[in-house]
This record gives structure tokens, sequence and C-alpha cells, in this order.
């Protein structure tokens, strides 16, 4: 990648500013919980594995910060940090996972030098990046196979490197395909409002030679009916024991069309983004962000000021649209319950 989204740099973590792509490639570095927490929530770093990687990170940060304190006060500060991370996004699963992760550390850790508890969490946090890197890496070889030898893919959102510790997961499976000697060729849906498809997606692919088309989302519809598509692959967020898949709003509306037009649908993700203490998508809680994302376009104003908006930031494909999960220990198919049961160990709220 010619970019890093995120790493620890100097005792802070450094990461590409999201929101300032495509027009400025800045990178922002967090000293603080505090700080990192603010730039979760305005989408600074985001993406599900990446906001998990961040949060472990966060963590670390948290005990360089208590490094001089007694253990004691040190783990509560720490915790204290956990909970603060916690309330930054609810629809990820990957931070609850991450944060859950660490916590498991501050709590079995007897050890009494705050110095070199520090040390023991920063190595955990720096085992959770290089776990996603090869978890994306193996998302690409494993759905690699499905892409058509010459394939015009479309995707939503992005779920490329600058969503996750890697190159990706719907971007790493292209990534790959291409790798694999394929021809490729990406639509990126726009993905309103917030453009993460338009701004990020085309600015990421660019960078790494893939060739992209962008298009409106409302063009979708077009250019599948008029056969263009062959193979749709997008991210999620969180995906239920079902198989239901929470993703970037706009995600659900596509698999209705790939249904319609007899397009393969998948999802690319890695296992812990799923949360098996969920049985159906209805019980995932999806985001809902402030007015302001939707009255104005880029800082423009667009809708009358004290319009009333609905801005949900995920939606949930039902699990009969997907084609199959694509995840690192292989592709799940249906019947999803059954599948994904064998595939993934339950995990404990
Ligand atoms: O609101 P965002 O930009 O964090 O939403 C991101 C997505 O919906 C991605 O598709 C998802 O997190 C998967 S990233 C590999």
């Amino acid at each position: 990648m010619r970019f890093k989204t995120i790493e620890w740099e100097n005792n802070s973590i450094r990461i590409l500013d999201q929101t300032k792509l495509p027009r400025k490639e800045i990178y922002i570095e967090i000293k603080s919980v505090k700080r990192l927490a603010d730039c979760i929530k305005k989408l600074s770093i985001r993406g599900a594995p990446a906001i998990g990687v961040a949060a472990a990170y966060g963590v670390a940060l948290s005990s360089f910060i208590s490094r001089n304190l007694e253990i004691k006060k040190a783990k509560i500060r720490i915790m204290k940090d956990i909970e603060m991370l916690r309330k930054t996004r609810p629809t990820a699963v990957n931070l609850f996972w991450a944060l859950d992760r660490m916590k498991g550390i501050v709590e079995a850790h007897k050890e009494n030098d705050a110095k070199k508890f520090y040390s023991i969490l920063l190595k955990e946090a720096k085992k959770v990046h290089n776990e996603d890197i090869e978890l994306c890496r193996k998302i690409g070889e494993n759905g690699a196979y499905l892409v058509p030898k010459n394939a015009t893919i479309m995707t939503h959102c992005n779920a490329g490197a600058l969503a996750t510790g890697g190159w990706g997961t719907a971007l790493g499976v292209i990534y790959a395909a291409k790798k694999m000697g394929k021809k490729v060729h990406v639509y990126a849906g726009e993905t309103r409002p917030l453009l993460q498809g338009a701004r990020l997606t085309t600015w990421e692919l660019q960078k790494n030679g893939i060739p992209v088309t962008l298009v409106v989302d409302s063009a979708r519809a077009t250019l599948l009916k008029k056969g263009r598509i062959d193979f749709i692959v997008v991210g999620a967020d969180r995906i239920a024991s079902n198989g239901d898949v929470a993703n970037k709003i706009g995600t659900y509306p596509l698999a209705l069309l790939a249904r319609k037009h007899k397009v393969d649908f998948y999802v690319a993700a890695p296992t812990t983004t799923f949360d098996l203490s969920i049985k159906t998508g209805t019980e995932i809680p999806i985001e809902e962000r402030g007015p302001e994302e939707v009255r104005a376009f880029s800082r423009i104003k667009t809708a009358p000021a004290s319009v009333c908006v609905f801005n949900p930031a995920f939606d949930v494909t039902p699990h009969e649209l997907i084609n199959g999960i694509i995840t690192e220990k292989g592709i799940i198919t249906k019947p999803y319950k059954e599948s994904i049961a064998k595939y993934i160990r339950v995990r404990k709220k």
C-alpha cells in the first residue's frame, strides 16, 4: 500500500485523516485517548477492522499515559478509557471485540509495574494489528477464486486498506484477484452521505493501479440492468448468527438489485466481525448520525436548515440475499446458521 492507515509511532497513534481525503493526505498524531475517541466518532479513522485496531492501540496509549502511576491507579484509568472508546460508534462489532480482548489482558495480568504493563498491552495491540493484516490477506486469497477472469466488480462504501489494518476485505478480494492475473475493473458507488466510495475507494484504487469508475448510488440499477456488472463484493460491520449483515447504508438496496438482476453478491469480512451473541440482524444496533451530514454536501447547504432528517449510517442485508461470506477461514454459504456455527466459536458478550 502507498499509505499507512494506522500505525504506532513514537508512543502515539498515527492515523491518516480520512475526512480530508482525497484533497489532502494528512496524518494525525494522537497522544490522548479522548482525541482518539473524537477521531473515531468523526470518521477520521473508520471501517470496522480499522476501528478495532485503533481501539487496541487506544488501550496501549492509555497504559503509556499511566505508566508512572501506581499499578492499581493505572488499571482504573485504563478501564475508564476503555469505556470511553466503547461509546464512540455502536455498530461495528470489531470495536467491542478489540476492547474486550485488551480488557481481558488488563484484568488477567498480575504485573506490579505499570511500565511493564504498558509494554504488555502495546505488544497485544500490535498483535491485533498484525493479525488483521493476515486476516485480510487470507480473505483476499479465498475470495479471489470467485472473481470471474475478466470482471467488472461493484463495491459500496470503502472496505479497503483505509478500513482495515491490512489491504482490506472487499478490496482485498479485488487486489488478490488482480495479483492472480485476473483483469478487473471496479465500479464504486459514491456512498451518500459521507461519500466513502467517492472520496476513499476511488482514491485508494487509483493509488494501487486498479481501474475504477465512480457512479452515484442511484445509477447502480441502470448498470446492473444493462448487464455491466459481473460480481459484487462489499464489507461488513457486524454479522449475526443467521448470516444477516450490517454494512454501510445502501448495501441492502444493492443486494436487492443483485438478486433482481441475477448477479452474485458476496460479503467479505474477518471472523472478528461476527457477533454470535445475537441471533438475527434486527438485534444489531444501527448508528444514526447527525442531520448536518444530509442537509449539506461537502459543507455547502443543500436543504433547509430546519428540515427533519433520518440518517442511519448502516442497514442490514438479510442473509437470503447473500451468495456467500468470504472469511479468512473460507467461504461461508447457505445454510448460514449451521455453517457459521461450524466456522466460528461462540463469543461471550
Ligand atoms: O461509517 P464507516 O465508514 O465506518 O462504514 C464502513 C463500512 O460500512 C465498511 O463497509 C465496513 O466497515 C467494512 S470495512 C472492511
